[in-house]
């Protein structure tokens, strides 16, 4: 089979076709086409492909190190996405997927943000539910000069409680005690990759720039995310049964169209463990 890339749109993402499970699990080129593709285009796409849970960890140990952390599922390496209580005991975070995010800036010991994530739809909301990209690296190399002095030198604090804040506005005295109990993280907004490349690191998790009054720095940070994630720069996939899709959580901010807690909406993730800190 010839595996071909074709980009969706200008900024983010491209479909890959003439790729079977047999070729996935089995040749090696596979695996490098599809990692030099995600470094190039952020977020492929594979429709329809029905992948087993067994033939998606396989494919994914072919591309770095996964988490193998239980999930839920009886797949090692496989974490049920679902706002369903019995499927996902930690589901009531997941709402937090409805903001624009990077996964894992706040980790609970030093492990380095998420190279990859992988996601094939098992069932579809009947409203909702799509999942947005948008590259971080095209929004640092759409600054100006004078902007990109400036970003270089500050600093931004993350934490779990930025984001849960967002969807839960008045949090109970216990929501809040969990939330502050993870850590809080500092990290550059310019995150230079060791390809050389550079990305903003933004998202829900982005508190406050450290030393800023923060008016200003809610406005930076908002401002940024704004023109980050303009329509025309965002890839929405539109989910059916069987799609794959896989981002690079490096270099493309991802958040879920909302859906309702009640959906049978349920996605089988696959997490490629970091190979890079920001820095
Ligand atoms: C995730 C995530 C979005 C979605 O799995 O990290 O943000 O559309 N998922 O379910
Ligand atoms: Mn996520």
């Amino acid at each position: 089979m010839t595996i071909t890339i074709d980009p969706l749109n200008h900024d983010v993402g491209a479909e890959v076709t003439g790729v079977d499970h047999e070729s996935l699990v089995s040749d090696d080129t596979v695996a490098a086409t599809v990692l030099d593709a995600l470094e190039t285009h952020g977020v492929l796409v594979f429709r329809n492909l029905h992948l087993e849970p067994e033939t998606q960890v396989a494919f994914c140990r072919k591309l770095g190190q996964i988490d193998t952390e239980p999930g839920h599922h009886p797949v090692r390496g496989i974490y049920r996405v679902s706002l369903d209580t019995t499927k996902n005991s930690s589901a009531g975070y997941l709402r937090a997927t409805f903001d624009w995010h990077i996964d894992g800036c706040t980790p609970q010991d030093d492990a380095y943000p998420q190279m990859a994530t992988m996601l094939t739809a098992k069932a579809v909301s009947a409203t909702g539910g799509e999942t947005e990209f948008a590259s971080t690296y095209k929004a640092f190399d759409n600054l100006t000069d004078a902007e990109r002095t400036r970003l270089a030198t500050l600093r931004v604090v993350h934490s779990l409680e930025a984001s849960q804040r967002l969807v839960t506005e008045e949090p109970t005295p216990e929501q809040l005690a969990a939330w502050r109990g993870r850590p809080v993280k500092e990290h550059p907004l310019v995150w230079t990759h060791k390809s050389g490349r550079r990305s903003l690191v933004l998202g829900a998790s982005t508190d406050y720039v450290v030393g800023m009054d923060p008016a200003e720095s809610r406005a930076l940070l908002d401002d940024l995310l704004r023109r980050c994630t303009a329509p025309d720069r965002v890839y929405r996939h539109d989910w059916s049964v069987g799609d794959t899709v896989i981002w690079d959580n490096r270099g493309v901010i991802h958040r879920a169209a909302p859906y309702p807690p009640d959906s049978p909406r349920e996605m089988l993730r696959t997490t490629v463990l970091g190979d890079e800190p920001i820095r």
